[in-house]
């Protein structure tokens, strides 16, 4: 009896090991910094035989997902897919074609994405982010199917027209979001923020606890990385970004304009210092998170999100981040509408 308990133990310590140095699927670069042996955490995750106390309660509805939940929710792959391209290239200098092989579903690669400039301390985080990303956008796939990767523009020409926007002037040299870390964590204030604002804004349009329990988690993770951000921008708020004679928090607050401008809906957007009255209970000016008089985050429609992207104001005229478009039937439904007079699809 004694033999068979040891036996046994040992089987399962040698499973154990095997799932803890298992290689990822699909290409993943795997840290080789990692511990061999499994921390506490995942041995206990490994228990088999859950209580029935550790099942999610039953849904009031037991609707999975919705009709009307997949567009809005298909919408959000434009958003995944372009801070998956931008984090995956300037941490591993490679994109999803080469890390989830088949993922973007054969759309095009992105332009000028490439590996960036980073230090220790940021490297890490971006790497971390990078995989994160690949796992929302196979999440979304597996509850509410994909469509495919956009043309995306991330070349360093691009985020320096961002800034050059933002700044309403030439900045000089032109801006490189790939040059060194705090140049890329002010290119990560630019995008992955939009990503709360568009969950935020899909939670009342979706209905479906799966969709609803998806949106639910990747707002949560999405809001952490914009918080690790805006946390590391903070820190440096009142350090001149080189060779610009400009504070870091100057950038958040010119991209932060910007994007409230493109948007057209007043103020959904704060950089990190902020008059005081914008401020949480209107009485503090440091902003380490954007968010509205009850410090609740804001919401935005695809068509604001569109125009931001776009960097043109206007969600039927591509440029910026999708200079074809963004996909999926929302966006492309915007395409499809009349321009105004005057305005020629190539405007
Ligand atoms: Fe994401």
């Amino acid at each position: 009896m004694a033999s068979y308990a040891s036996a046994s133990f040992l089987l399962l310590l040698l499973l154990q090991l095997w799932s803890c140095s298992e290689a990822l699927p699909g290409g993943h670069p795997v840290d080789p910094t990692c511990p061999p042996e499994c921390s506490s955490v995942v041995a206990m995750s490994s228990n088999h035989g859950k209580p029935p106390s550790c099942q999610p309660q039953a849904p009031h509805i037991p609707v999975a997902v919705f009709p009307y939940d997949v567009d809005p929710v298909q919408f959000a792959l434009n958003l995944e897919y372009n801070e998956a391209e931008f984090f995956l290239h300037g941490a591993y200098g490679q994109g999803l074609d080469q890390i989830a092989p088949g993922m973007a579903m054969g759309g095009p690669p992105p332009v000028g994405a490439r590996k960036a400039n980073l230090d220790e301390k940021t490297l890490p985080v971006i790497k971390e982010f990078a995989l994160q990303e690949v796992g929302h956008i196979r999440a979304i796939k597996r509850t509410v199917g994909g469509i495919p990767r956009p043309r995306i523009d991330l070349s360093a020409d691009n985020f320096a027209r961002v800034m050059d926007q933002a700044f309403g002037y030439r900045l000089n040299p032109p801006f490189d979001p790939y040059a060194n870390s705090l140049n890329f964590l002010l290119a990560c204030y630019v995008i992955p923020y939009l990503g709360i604002n568009g969950y935020v804004g899909t939670n009342p349009m979706i209905d479906g606890y799966k969709t609803k329990e998806l949106v639910a988690g990747l707002l949560g993770v999405e809001a952490g990385q914009d918080a690790v951000f805006r946390a590391l921008l903070f820190e440096r708020r009142g350090e001149a970004v080189p060779p610009y004679n400009i504070t870091v928090a100057e950038f958040t607050d010119r991209v932060s304009a910007l994007r409230n401008r493109l948007g057209r809906c007043g103020v959904k957007d704060e950089g990190l210092t902020v008059p005081r009255e914008l401020g949480a209970e209107g009485a503090i000016c440091t902003n380490v998170l954007s968010a509205d008089r009850d410090s609740l985050s804001y919401a935005r429609t695809p068509a604001q999100l569109l125009g931001i992207l776009y960097l043109t104001g206007d969600e039927r005229k591509p440029g910026g981040f999708y200079p074809e478009g963004a996909n999926g039937k929302i966006a492309r439904s915007f395409l499809g509408k009349p321009l105004g007079a005057n305005e020629s699809p190539t405007n």
